[in-house]
């Protein structure tokens, strides 16, 4: 409908309530609109029905939740009552349970047609559930007769201002008549990642709602659904260019920060490659060292959890507890073994809006991408991370594990599987290993920092109770890269 000016009315929606899913829908539901939720066995469509009737009814509507299988409402309300949103003080008055077996049995789709519209009316519900669709069309006489109870509860539905849900298994048809009368369809599904099982979210279609198309990640818990809309989805194209980058941070290592050219630019995201054990970590804990609570930072780690951490950077001396204890730097902890991708990225990304974190540092990279399962969409999730930060002047370093051994014998870039992980790095910090005589030496090295001039030679480095400690000129590197020549080992050196 056309406004005056010519411009288009915002739809008429209701809000599911349920975290991520309005956003995945864009606001809500359509208004006085039929939508399908579709899902296998244990999919979970019966809790999300409940709780979109509880979060309607908690905000002041009514609703009717009708169940057409044969699952006594004893059951039903046994197992809701064991989520957090079930509340017994608004049933019956605000939400009214209603079996339709019996009528359906009885009457058939004519009889649960009378019987809905009458309760609708008696009760002046705002929102219908309908679970277990399949029941009423198996009652139908006719494929016609179906399409007839469809087409009249859509009449019912705009008549009465009422929002319906019909709640139906997976469906054996691609395409069910049913599926293009109404207005939308939601998928309810499981996906295989790795050996794990994860839940997932799909918005089929919204009429006149350009939803976030696309599989999201789903969760039940005690609390109920909740849904985490693909990061890369929501986050998207920035409508503003990011900020002119004026400032630099430092990285805690002064050395470090003349031969990137002045410390990391605000706003830029570096990656730390190296081998296991080369102190990477370290150096990102350094780096969050300088956090404040003016601007704060936060850690997401997937491999030392937050007491190892703690003793990692008091053994180096850095005054990393402090800032923990300040609240300067929040941790946050995920083991690879579990979790889910944008469930993860969702937690961090609010952790880092809500402290106003100026730094970020992520340990590491492979971790995300165990967790990601395929690379494609790990690196369309490091892309949209990057735009946030570069949004919000956040100033990101992640890890990214090296072959050991070729960083051993020289060979820095092999067996490192950098794929669109690169790209999406402003800065190349390479921190490696370097054998001479059965001593390992620690060098680090530039290899780019947006729109600086670097250093780009490589520095010999130690750790100890002062922490990472780079040498100042390149002298010491060049004396070992230049013994290991001549020592006839076959070592490369990286030409940097
Ligand atoms: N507290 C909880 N924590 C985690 N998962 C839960 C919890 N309570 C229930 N579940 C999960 O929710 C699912 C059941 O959801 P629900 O009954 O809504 O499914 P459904 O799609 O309606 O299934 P059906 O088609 O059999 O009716 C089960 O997979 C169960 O493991
Ligand atoms: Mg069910």
């Amino acid at each position: 409908m056309n406004s005056p000016k010519g411009k288009i009315e915002p739809l008429d929606q209701i809000p599911s309530g349920i975290p991520g899913l309005d956003t995945i829908l864009r606001g809500g539901f359509l208004r006085a609109g039929i939508t399908i939720i579709q899902g296998v066995p244990g999919a979970g469509k019966t809790i999300l029905g409940n709780q979109l009737c509880y979060n309607h009814v908690a905000n002041g509507g009514k609703a009717i939740y009708v169940t057409l299988l044969a699952e006594s409402h004893a059951r039903m309300m046994l197992h809701m009552s064991q989520l957090s949103f079930f509340n017994a003080d608004l049933v019956p008055e605000r939400l009214y349970l209603i079996s339709a077996f019996r009528v359906l049995e009885e009457s058939g789709l004519k009889g649960l047609q009378d019987l809905l519209r009458r309760e609708i009316q008696k009760h002046g519900a705002t929102v219908v559930v309908l679970d277990g669709l399949v029941a009423a069309e198996e009652s139908a006489t006719s494929a016609r007769e179906f399409k007839k109870f469809i087409h009249e509860l859509q009449t019912q539905a705009s008549l009465t201002d009422c929002t319906i849900f019909l709640l139906t298994g997976a469906g054996s048809r691609p395409v069910a008549p049913e599926h293009t009368m109404v207005d939308g369809i939601l998928e309810l599904k499981s996906e295989n990642v790795g050996r794990r099982t994860e839940r997932v979210l799909v918005a089929h279609k919204m009429r006149g709602v350009d939803v976030l198309r696309g599989h999201h990640a789903m969760r039940i818990t005690a609390g109920g659904m909740e849904v985490f809309p693909r990061i890369e989805a929501v986050i998207g194209d920035p409508d503003t260019p990011p900020a002119h980058v004026t400032r630099a941070l430092s990285s805690g290592l002064p050395v470090l920060d003349r031969i990137t050219g002045g410390g990391f630019p605000q706003g830029s995201t570096t990656l730390l490659v190296g081998a296991v054990g080369v102190g990477k970590t370290t150096l990102g804990l350094q780096f969050l060292s300088q956090c404040t609570a003016d601007a704060p930072g936060v850690m997401l780690s997937f491999y030392d959890g937050p007491a190892a951490l703690l003793t990692k950077a008091g053994n180096l001396g850095l005054n990393f507890a402090d800032a923990v204890a300040q609240h300067a730097v929040e941790i946050i902890w995920q083991p690879i073994t579990e979790g889910q991708l944008d469930e993860i990225c969702d937690r961090f990304l609010r952790i880092v809006r809500l402290k106003k974190a100026k730094r970020v540092f992520i340990d590491g990279i492979g971790g995300l991408s165990r967790i990601a399962g395929d690379q494609d969409r790990l690196a369309r999730v490091l892309a949209a991370l990057n735009i946030e930060f570069q949004l919000r002047g956040v100033t990101a370093i992640y890890t990214a594990e090296s072959d050991l051994s070729a960083a051993i014998h020289g060979k820095p870039f092999d067996g490192l599987s950098l794929q669109g992980v690169s790209s999406v790095a402003h800065n190349i910090v390479l921190m490696r290993y370097v054998e001479l005589r059965s001593e390992l030496h620690r060098m680090i090295s530039v290899l780019k920092v947006r729109s600086a001039r670097i250093d780009s030679g490589l520095h010999l480095y130690t750790m100890g109770p002062k922490g990472i400690e780079i040498e100042d000129d390149t002298a010491g590197a060049a004396r070992i890269l230049h013994a290991l020549e001549s020592s006839g080992s076959s070592a490369r050196v990286l030409d940097a």
